[in-house]
């Protein structure tokens, strides 16, 4: 079992396969200076799917799939069923901006991905284009239906949400589980590494939108969501939200449910059971803090298969607390490069 020095049990791993993106979202853009990695620093498949597995033997259960964009990389099904075949690995899942989705799906339904979360910042063609960079919402909206028709579900979209950016699309969104079987998830907006707005400005709590939310619609609280379409077999339990942070409730007669992730407000850390493996090969202990423990360069240096989990069984123990947004903004590595 992984456990930290606070007695958090680490299950749950995240995985940034590459630190490039087809779309430049105004919150994500590298700084200039710093640029991709260059190809021979960024793990190799068999490189992660070797410290995965390493990982899973020491008790991670569930692994999401990450960037960057996933979805652009070169053979990323290679990759899937790689990871898919982890013995003792329960749950595969993917975090993608929906662009490539329409093409995708359907393989990565066969390939055993369980479910995929999309991000999704607007529903407005204009706006959506100029947030992301030139990204194009009819894409994601082929990508979200394709993936709801092959069963890709519960698909779950994800909306950071900034004040007179996209705040005034809430409604518009929590409208989407009307008749969609889809979860969408309002995500308080974090002060990483963005470039191209101010994070003081933008931020809005989540508990502002609940109640701007509960005065337009009836809306309740759900302990475990019940879902409208039959989850995958074996995976009846409450594992659908079992990773994380969210707190979800349904407007009344929907088919979807609707979420709040406030990692500012009402931060989560107490129960942090993740870790993240960035595309350099280093393992991120908090996606707050800068702290990390490079695992490429023993991994390359011939280190046994013992040494590296002992080396990653130390990373956890050491995890930090929790995130210090307010006290200090971790600034070691863009967003991109993270994964969420
Ligand atoms: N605050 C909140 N969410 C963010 N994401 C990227 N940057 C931030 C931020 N500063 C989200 C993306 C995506 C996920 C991978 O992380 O929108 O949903
Ligand atoms: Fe790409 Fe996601 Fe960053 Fe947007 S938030 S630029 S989609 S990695």
């Amino acid at each position: 079992m992984l456990i930290d020095n606070y007695q958090r049990q680490v299950n749950y791993l995240r995985i940034s396969i590459t630190d490039m993106c087809n779309l430049r979202c105004l919150y994500c853009q590298p700084k200039p200076e710093a640029g991709w990695k260059i190809h021979r620093e960024i793990l190799r498949y068999e490189e992660i799917i070797k410290l995965a597995s390493l990982m899973v033997q020491l008790g991670i259960k569930r692994i999401r799939v990450t960037g960057g964009e996933p979805l652009i990389k070169k053979d990323v099904l290679l990759l899937i069923k790689g990871l898919a075949r982890i013995d003792g690995l329960e749950e595969l899942t993917l975090t993608t901006n929906g662009t490539k989705l329409a093409q995708f799906a359907e393989q990565l339904k066969e390939n055993k991905v369980d479910r995929i979360n999309i991000s999704l910042d607007s529903l407005n063609r204009e706006r959506y284009s100029s947030i992301t960079g030139g990204g194009n919402l009819e894409d994601v909206l082929a990508g979200i239906d394709e993936a709801l028709s092959v069963g890709l579900v519960p698909l779950k979209i994800n909306m950071v949400v900034m004040k007179g950016i996209n705040d005034d699309e809430v409604e518009s969104f929590a409208r989407l589980t009307l008749d969609k079987p889809v979860i969408v998830r309002f995500i308080e907006f974090m002060p990483i590494s963005q470039q191209g707005v101010e994070w003081d400005e933008r931020y809005l709590p989540a508990y502002i939108l609940k109640q701007r939310l509960s005065s337009n619609f009836e809306i309740i609280k759900c302990n475990s969501v019940s879902h409208p379409v039959p989850l995958p077999k074996g995976r009846e339990d409450n594992s659908v939200h079992g990773n994380g942070p969210a707190e979800y409730y349904q407007i009344k007669g929907a088919v979807g449910n609707i979420g709040f992730i406030s990692p500012i407000s009402d931060h989560f850390c107490v129960s942090c059971n993740r870790l993240r493996l960035t595309p350099d090969g280093h393992l991120r202990l908090c996606l707050g803090q800068d702290a990390e423990v490079d695992l490429k360069l023993p991994l390359r240096q011939g280190a046994t298969d013992e040494e590296l989990q002992r080396i990653i069984t130390q990373a956890v123990w050491n995890k930090p607390a929790g995130h210090q947004f307010q006290l200090d903004r971790p600034t070691g590595r863009q967003m991109v490069a993270i994964g969420g």
